[in-house]
């Protein structure tokens, strides 16, 4: 449906300016973007991302006259959001988006609905004690014990359509089976079910949805009955306290907190409940089937390793999540992505636009079921309200797909366009035709097919076991002990774009040594990566087993690429600094230079000239650009000389052995803080001695945890083992992924990653490596 934008725009202008001071359309600062957005129209409906590109490229934070929200489209701004929760309170996330009109409001007063605060719109300091009393069903340990009805009820309904070679997943099993996990798992008696599904449907409508007029009335009276009734099961419950059951956990809590389970909150809860967790799940699971059926190939391959399904849910989740969008009020005037916000302002973050954030996911538009970071997606929400459901949802998906992969792996999509129930947030196709060759189905050939079972993973991050399979495609010696590796995929199909500054992790052989290398061949060979390795003195085996074993024809196992040395496209110089081996990612980043237009110099040191990798490459392709220092020539780079000048707008790039990057980092004290961007290839972290660390204390004050940290344990580790997810990828402070927000604490910073300035600001650490100073010292986490 599309709805005229009004007249005249309905904000006060003098309260903020577009970044690039220009007016819209009609003279005022909402663009034709911003005035066109129309989040209940097909564009948006059919696919978020995609259709607010332009925002994310050019107007990341923009207000919709149409809709009356400021809408933030980068993950880096959402994620920010999210981890406030003082700021950005959660009250509006259930508030109905489009204003009922007075008729349908009596219908509902005459049911008596009064659907009040839950978890997922209750603001602090009500929330936390809520959701720690409730969180125990939802742990790991709780969840395993629904395993075996979710795998029952999904290898029934299977059974039901396999012999028919065509079926509606949606209605033949994807909404059905969530449901019934939903209500299992909320603990509402079996007789009321059949009801209850009625009725969900109509909440997401009266709560995310645009009903017109006439259609207002009629979900009115479905809301007030789902409401009516949900308070009749609750009753039926209370008789029943001791059954199974979310809600009556919750109701057995109300008893010890009669204060923090209210009764308005159970009654609210057992009907968002509901939708919170069945219709997020039916979606999520029927968007994930159409976008692997969509993606023949990481559909075969899931077919052929079960193994890779975990990782696969979550890149599903990040590239089509069925939570679009979510909702926050500034309680304050705040800043987000440039843009200033006045206190009051209703925010709509796209979480599914965040999803697909080149800044933050290498080649985000890509379905890509290796990705290392796909977990990372901002589906589930984060911070202090993340999804409590996540892991029974992940659990439910990873099922499914597993049913789905061994005995209908010949299934495809039918020919059928998609339509969606037009509303913000919860985002599913209302039908899903899949079509199959019933004589395939490979259990009439091999009954055991059926027994076969992958185990479920539960609450542990994917990333472990995710990785790609490359074939050597050549190896070569381009300079002293430096051997240039090419790799391709098997089946040589493209692989994720890169940019300059990433690297890939390579995992040598069955040494059971992984190792990051730059990639520095050219980012427009979409079907090759290239790297060089220096066979090193005091080889840790990685670079030992890459010269003496590695041949071309081989296949090895990666990950990534990923980059945490990004190049700033906006600097108006570029000074790139390479020592050794450290010239991979700089080739890349003066090759992108030159490309861009933008003014470089490289500075290229080595010992010798025999072991410098690529500098006669380079010679040819950058010319005067290229400075060219060798130890054994007599000729030193000067880089006090060289950085003695602070020139405004120049940026510095280096990569390089330590003393290398010390010597620069000196060289450019005087210049503004951040000028000087590095590489590390080592670290000096050793691995944790237990006899030299100290045990400490870390508060989750989000969470409302305490976490002892023991002197054998990283406090990632230590994170990791309370159920929060946190990224990391080279655990030993090179990388940054695994930085986590501090409140307060006398830190140890021991990573290589934080700026002098961030390390006095003490507002993050690495949680990989960096600990509390002393044992007395306790750290508090924005977690
Ligand atoms: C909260 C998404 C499944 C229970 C949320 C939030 C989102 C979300 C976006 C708000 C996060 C925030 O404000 O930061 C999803 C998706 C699901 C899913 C995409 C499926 C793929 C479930 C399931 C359950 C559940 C299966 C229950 C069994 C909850 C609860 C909260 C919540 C209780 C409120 C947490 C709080 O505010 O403290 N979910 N959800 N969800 N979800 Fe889910
Ligand atoms: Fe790389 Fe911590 S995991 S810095």
């Amino acid at each position: 449906m599309t709805v005229s934008p009004p007249a005249r725009c309905p904000i006060d202008h003098s309260q903020f300016t577009r970044p690039s001071g220009q007016s819209g359309p009609t003279g005022c600062p909402v663009s034709h973007g911003a005035a066109g957005f129309d989040p209940f129209g097909d564009g948006y409906q059919q696919d978020p991302p995609e259709y607010l590109r332009w925002a994310r490229e050019q107007e990341p934070v923009f207000y919709s006259p149409q809709l009356g929200y400021w809408v933030v489209t980068r993950f880096d701004d959402i994620k920010a959001i999210f981890r406030d929760n003082l700021t950005f309170s959660p009250s509006i996330a259930l508030e109905k988006i489009t204003p009922t009109g007075d008729e349908a409001n009596a219908v509902l007063a005459s049911y008596g609905f009064a659907l009040n605060r839950t978890l997922v719109n209750e603001d602090e300091p009500a929330h936390m004690p809520r959701r720690r009393a409730l969180m125990q069903p939802f742990t790991p340990e709780a969840l395993k014990h629904h395993e075996p009805m979710v795998r029952r009820l999904a290898r029934e309904y299977v059974d039901r359509f396999i012999d028919d070679g065509r079926a509606d997943l949606v209605d033949q099993m994807l909404w059905e089976v969530p449901l019934t996990v939903a209500m299992h798992f909320l603990g509402v008696p079996a007789d009321d079910m059949d009801t209850l599904r009625r009725y969900s449907i109509a909440h997401t409508v009266n709560t995310w949805g645009r009903p017109r007029a006439e259609e207002q009335v009629a979900v009115a009276h479905a809301v007030g009955n789902f409401w009516q009734h949900a308070g009749r099961i609750l009753d039926k419950m209370r008789a029943d306290p001791d059954a199974e059951g979310w809600m009556q956990y919750g109701i057995r809590k109300q008893k010890e907190l009669p204060e923090v389970v209210t009764d308005s909150y159970l009654h609210s809860m057992m009907m968002a409940g509901l939708v919170a967790a069945h219709e997020t799940t039916a979606n999520a699971s029927a968007n994930a089937i159409k976008l692997l059926l969509q993606h023949p190939k990481a559909w075969q391959e899931i077919c052929a390793d079960p193994s890779l399904i975990p990782n696969a849910v979550e890149e599903c989740l990040r590239h089509n999540g069925s939570v679009a969008a979510w909702r926050r009020l500034a309680t304050k005037d705040v800043v987000i992505g440039g843009q200033a916000i006045p206190a009051g302002s209703k925010l709509l973050i796209i979480t599914s636009s965040a999803n697909h954030d080149e800044q933050h996911f290498v080649d985000a538009d890509l379905f890509d079921i290796h990705r290392d970071n796909a977990s990372d997606h901002l589906t589930f929400g984060y911070g202090s309200h993340q999804c409590m459901g996540k892991n029974l949802a992940r659990m439910e998906m990873q099922i499914f797909l597993e049913e789905f992969t061994r005995r209908l792996p010949h299934m495809q999509l039918a020919e059928q366009r998609f339509t969606y129930v037009p509303n913000t947030s919860f985002r599913g196709p209302e039908h899903l035709w899949v079509q199959w060759d019933v004589s395939r189905n490979p259990e009439r050939a091999n009954p055991a097919v059926l027994a076969a079972q992958q185990p479920v993973r539960i609450g542990e991050s994917s990333q472990g076991g995710v990785s790609r399979t490359m074939r050597v495609e050549s190896t070569e010696l381009i300079a002293q002990d430096v051997l240039r590796v090419r790799l391709k995929a098997p089946d040589g199909r493209d692989l994720p774009r890169w940019t300059p500054g990433s690297h890939i992790d390579l995992h040598c052989g069955d040494t059971g040594i992984s190792r990051q290398y730059s990639l520095c061949g050219d980012p427009q060979q979409a079907d090759t990566y290239e790297i060089a390795v220096l066979r090193e003195e005091h080889s840790r085996g990685g670079s030992d087993w890459i010269h003496g074993s590695l041949r071309a024809g081989m296949k090895v196992q990666m990950r990534g690429p990923r980059n945490h040395f990004k190049l700033g496209e906006s600097a108006q110089h570029l000074i790139l600094v390479a020592g050794g081996i450290g010239i991979t990612p700089i080739a890349a980043m003066a090759a992108r230079a030159q490309a861009l237009g933008i003014p470089y110099e490289i500075h290229y040191s080595g010992s010798q000239r025999a072991r410098m990798a690529l500098w006669n490459e380079l010679q040819a392709r950058h010319g005067e650009r290229l400075q060219i220092y060798v130890g054994a020539e007599g000729r030193r780079a000067d880089y006090q000389a060289l950085l003695a000048q602070v020139r405004p707008g120049a940026q510095i790039y280096a990569c390089g052995p330590q003393r290398m990057l010390d010597g620069l980092a000196q060289a450019c004290q005087h210049w503004p803080e951040d000028s000087l961007r590095v590489e590390h290839f080592s670290s000096t972290l050793g691995a944790l001695d237990p006899d030299k660390e100290h045990g400490f204390e870390v508060e989750l004050r989000e969470s409302g945890i305490t976490l002892q940290v023991r002197n054998d344990e990283t406090l990632l580790d230590a994170l990791r083992g309370a159920n929060i997810d946190i990224e990391s990828d080279c655990r030993e402070g090179l990388c940054g992924s695994c930085e986590v927000p501090v409140l307060e604490g006398d830190i140890d910073h021991r990573d290589m990653v934080l700026t002098r300035t961030e390390r006095a600001a003490c507002t993050k650490m690495m949680s990989c490596c960096s600990r509390a100073k002393t044992r007395e010292s306790r750290i508090v986490l924005a977690l």
